[in-house]
């Protein structure tokens, strides 16, 4: 552990699929660091969204996802056996509820209305102003924490992503195609970047990181040099 150390903010955004929150966990469990999943706080109004009616058939009433923000509630709490944070809303745990493939086919629409990025940047700086975090989404380098000390951009090739994905979820027993899970990441890519407010794109101070051909050890010593040489 290094938290007698300054504490900083590490900022990391990217491409969906490339090993974000497993990276950002690693880092904070090395550092003592909280580790936040913003991606997590968009599949909690998605899935409060799902459940009081506001997308049906895939439309999004973004009149009434608004009107529901005062009531959804969230926050996160540690769970030792997963190494990481669950999410709440309204006090109760909604893992993994969120990672379902109903929540992942409408949280890029969710996540794209300004009234539900306001709230949940607002909540994001919030939980970081003590510094001492690292966060991982689509924005945080550049709207989240524009001042964050340390920002990274990580990418790997959409075919390493997708055989990734497709390991993990055949793994779980999901029947899934190759070529199915590609055209999903290559869609999220497009959504990502492309949507009006917030797009997913590299901050001028970020420096990439492309993980397609290293392992998780190999992505640490990368990033523990870097952090060295921002904290000393
Ligand atoms: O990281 P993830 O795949 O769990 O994120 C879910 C969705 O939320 C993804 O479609 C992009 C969006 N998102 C965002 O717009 N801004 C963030 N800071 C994090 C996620």
């Amino acid at each position: 552990m290094e938290s007698a150390k300054q504490k900083i903010v590490i900022a990391i955004d990217g491409h969906s699929s490339c090993g974000k929150s497993t990276f950002a966990k690693a880092i904070a469990a090395r550092l003592g660091y909280i580790f936040i999943d913003t991606g997590a706080m968009y599949r909690a109004v998605t899935l409060c969204a799902l459940e009081a009616g506001a997308i049906r058939d895939g439309e999004v009433d973004a009149e009434r996802v608004v009107g529901l923000l005062p009531q959804i509630n969230i926050s996160f709490r540690f769970n030792a056996e997963r190494g990481a944070s669950d999410v709440y809303v309204n006090g109760q745990c909604v893992e993994p509820r969120i990672r379902s493939i109903e929540v992942s086919s409408a949280v890029s629409r969710i996540s794209s209305i300004p009234a539900v990025r306001e709230k949940l940047v607002a909540m994001q700086q919030q939980m970081g102003r003590d510094r001492g975090v690292v966060m991982d989404g689509r924005d945080i380098g550049t709207v989240v924490f524009p001042d964050a000390e340390l920002k990274i951009f990580m990418t790997a090739d959409a075919e390493v992503r997708a055989r990734r994905r497709y390991d993990e979820l055949t793994a779980k027993g999901d029947k899934v195609t190759l070529e199915e899970i590609l055209e999903n990441v290559i869609a999220r890519d497009k959504a990502d970047m492309e949507r009006e407010i917030s797009p997913l794109r590299r901050a001028a101070d970020a420096v990439v990181l492309d993980n397609s051909r290293m392992t998780v050890e190999e992505q640490m010593e990368w990033f523990m040099e870097r952090y060295r040489q921002i904290v000393g």
